[in-house]
């Protein structure tokens, strides 16, 4: 794509206002359906989204306050929605068994009993979810812990939620699905525009950062070569700050970090480099405008939030992500099958799991990033190696390049029933690399 980069102002998606609330419930309503939007200059491009928005609104929540949303299917096929990083009930879970007809509707409730974290809510239809999500349906839940709210970090209009993607596109802006078109995706698009520039002021700002491609890798590094202040994963807060000059974010995972523009004299452009970019066009990712100094009261503390404790674990699981006899990406071997529960787990029972990336070879050697739905896990080791400061938080999904063996613990407490486990590079999961455990 030839749009020249940071013409766009990146949008903030607009927050989402219950319909009602009532007593220890907010009360939501989404509808999935077609829209357009302008993503690329002077085109309009056919997306599906919630609200028909290429970014669906985000939906704000406090820890201990429930949410209940009311999905409409205003799609022509199937949907189910998934909380991504949420801990609930099985059938809250967007399972894509449960799904949702075209014109119906159903409840999802969120009870929000976990930690304050960045979530975000996407399709999970069987087979079909990949090319929903790339066609929009994807939005942020920001769960908000009202013991975190003391800290001095940046709140408010300095606390910026930044969900980052990719697409191919034709000349006529209509966004081409084909499965796993890798390299084909090569326009970045920042909360729905490609390569966009925000103008800041010259204080520190507080950004979450998602990847919401199903393919897309990034490492997000600053152009002036200054470091970020990585506050939290995943799950929410780091137990510490980590300071980094660049951190990978493949698709599923969430980093927030702080940036401190005060240093820059106005005018300066700081870009957002891709370290991972596959060609010139995917080099950048977006630009911040520096402007006016600003009154910066906020502060990041030495200690943010201490993890809840490593206990020892009931048993040890293996899995191999990697390709089955016809190359298909696939977990263990086993292609995903609805009716097949592949891992058994004991209700509160607390595992190990070791998950090794065998796709070394195929054409090019291929990363994964583990997704377990229901709970927050540990990253425990990384090839034998403890995890960097970035990974010593709560997970959900987990990066395993070729030939690694990364080992994570999680509890699987409080809800019975089957929740999916997958890689989050969606065009791998709809083919295959997807499965299920059942808490019994
Ligand atoms: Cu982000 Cu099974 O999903
Ligand atoms: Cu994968």
């Amino acid at each position: 794509a030839a749009v020249p980069p940071f013409q766009a102002e990146m949008p903030v998606p607009p927050v989402l206002r219950p319909a009602r609330s009532t007593h220890g419930t907010d009360h939501y309503e989404l509808v999935a359906k077609p829209g357009t939007a302008a993503v690329l200059p002077g085109l309009s491009t056919p997306v599906l989204g919630y609200q028909g928005s290429f970014i669906g609104p985000t939906i704000k929540a406090t820890r201990r306050r429930r949410v209940a949303v009311t999905y409409r299917n205003g799609l022509t096929e199937e949907t189910a929605v998934h909380l991504h990083g949420g801990h609930v009930a099985a059938d809250q879970d967007g399972h894509p068994m449960d799904a949702v007809q075209p014109g119906e509707k159903r409840i999802y409730l969120y009870p929000n009993e976990q930690r304050g974290a960045t979530l975000w809510y996407h399709d999970h239809a069987h087979h079909i979810d990949a090319e929903h999500v790339y066609r929009g349906l994807a939005g942020f839940y920001l769960l908000e812990d009202p013991v975190e709210r003391m800290l001095p970090l940046p709140k408010g209009k300095y606390d910026i939620p930044v969900m980052i993607r990719n697409a191919r596109f034709d000349t006529d802006g209509k966004m081409i699905f084909e499965w796993r078109d890798f390299f084909g995706r090569d326009t970045i698009i920042v909360n729905g525009k490609p390569q966009p520039h925000l103008r800041v002021e010259a204080r520190k700002y507080r950004f979450r950062f998602l990847n919401a491609a199903n393919l897309g890798v990034f490492k997000l590094s600053l152009s002036t070569g200054d470091s970020f202040v990585q506050i939290g994963s995943d799950g929410g807060l780091l137990p510490r700050p980590y300071v980094t000059p660049a951190f990978q974010l493949l698709p599923g995972e969430r980093v927030e970090a702080v940036i401190d523009f005060s240093k820059y004299p106005r005018g300066t452009r700081v870009i957002v480099k891709n370290e991972y970019a596959f060609t010139p066009e995917t080099a950048d990712i977006m630009a911040f405008d520096v402007g006016d100094p600003a009154p910066d009261r906020s502060a990041v503390p030495d200690v943010l939030r201490p993890l809840p404790a490593l206990g020892p674990a009931d048993r040890t699981r293996q899995f191999v992500l990697g390709p089955d006899a016809e190359g298909m990406p696939v977990i263990n071997g086993k292609s995903f099958d609805m009716d097949r529960v592949d891992t058994t787990i004991p209700l509160g029972s607390t595992e190990i799991w070791e998950i090794t990336n065998n796709d070394v070879a195929q054409p090019i050697p291929i990363p994964h990033n583990m997704h377990v739905h229901l709970v927050q896990f540990r990253v425990l080791s990384r090839n034998g190696a403890p995890p960097d400061g970035g990974e010593a938080g709560l997970k959900d999904t987990v990066t395993v390049f070729p030939g690694e063996t990364v080992r994570i613990q999680a509890t699987f407490a409080d809800y019975r029933g089957r929740y999916l486990y997958h890689c989050h590079f969606l065009d791998h999961a709809a083919e295959g690399m997807m499965a299920q455990l059942e808490v019994v």
